[in-house]
């Protein structure tokens, strides 16, 4: 079983339909019920595999918690977390929004950290699972729209780092996948053709690329960006 955040739309659906095509089971957790009711029973119906959805916004350690709860409920393995779950909004240090700080962070950073620590217990016991960070190329580098969202996907990149390392004598693998400007409804309004950017499904693939491979191989950063560079 695949557990992914934020698996409604974009990137997280894309790698949905990639595990499922290889008939593993899946939770999803979003905010938006609908959404999450069409992933359901799209990909139920697709690739018959069966869908576990749990409503939560993951900004909130409580949600968080109710989220960890449903997924230990159901009578299965976690194989594979993937932490997806992200809001960008752009902007500057110095003059973004108030609140913008705390909110890219509790989502982006916090609901990793807690989700993380909740599921790799039952990992480390049967000394087997697969943790993919989605972070971003915001993740190691500075631009100027990047305010607090690359100061929480740099602080992901750190997770990534120190957990891969503490996971390392129990044969759980952790993965920083850094995509550039992937076509989501993350980018919605922006005047540029949709070829400029990548494609969900791109992402998805170096995602199922890195999990199959051998026992004895670990991909530890993934940097993909658009063939034309950032945007
Ligand atoms: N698209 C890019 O260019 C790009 C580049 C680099 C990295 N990334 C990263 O990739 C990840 C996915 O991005 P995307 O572009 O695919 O985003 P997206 O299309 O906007 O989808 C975001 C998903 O996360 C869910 N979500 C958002 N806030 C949530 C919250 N507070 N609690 C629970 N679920 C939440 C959304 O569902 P609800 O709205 O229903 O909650 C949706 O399923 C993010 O971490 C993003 O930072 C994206």
């Amino acid at each position: 079983m695949i557990v992914v955040t934020g698996g409604s739309k974009g990137i997280g659906r894309a790698i949905i339909d990639k595990f499922a095509e290889d008939k593993k089971n899946i939770v999803v957790c979003a905010r938006n019920l609908d959404a999450l009711a069409q992933v359901k029973s799209e990909v139920e119906e697709k690739y018959g595999v069966k869908v576990y959805t749990f409503s939560a916004d993951v900004s909130k350690k409580e949600e968080c918690t109710s989220f960890i709860k449903f997924v230990k409920d159901i009578d299965e393995t976690v194989e594979v977390l993937v932490n997806n779950a992200g809001v960008f909004v752009p902007g500057s240090i110095h003059d973004e929004e108030e609140g913008a700080f705390e909110m890219m962070m509790q989502t982006n950073m916090y609901s990793t950290y807690y989700i993380t620590r909740g599921l790799i217990g039952d990992m480390i016991e049967k000394k087997h699972g697969y943790i993919f960070n989605i972070a971003s190329v915001a993740s190691f580098m500075a631009y100027t729209n990047g305010g607090s969202y690359a100061i929480s996907k740099h602080a992901m990149l750190g997770f990534s780092k120190c957990l891969r390392e503490e996971m390392k004598p129990h044969n759980i693998k952790v993965t920083s996948v850094m995509p550039g400007a992937t076509y989501t409804a993350s980018w919605a309004g922006v005047d540029l053709p949709e070829d400029r950017f990548m494609k969900s499904k791109d992402i998805a693939d170096l995602v199922f690329t890195a999990y199959k491979l051998s026992d004895s191989a670990c991909v530890e950063d993934l940097i993909v960006r658009p063939q034309l560079g950032d945007i």
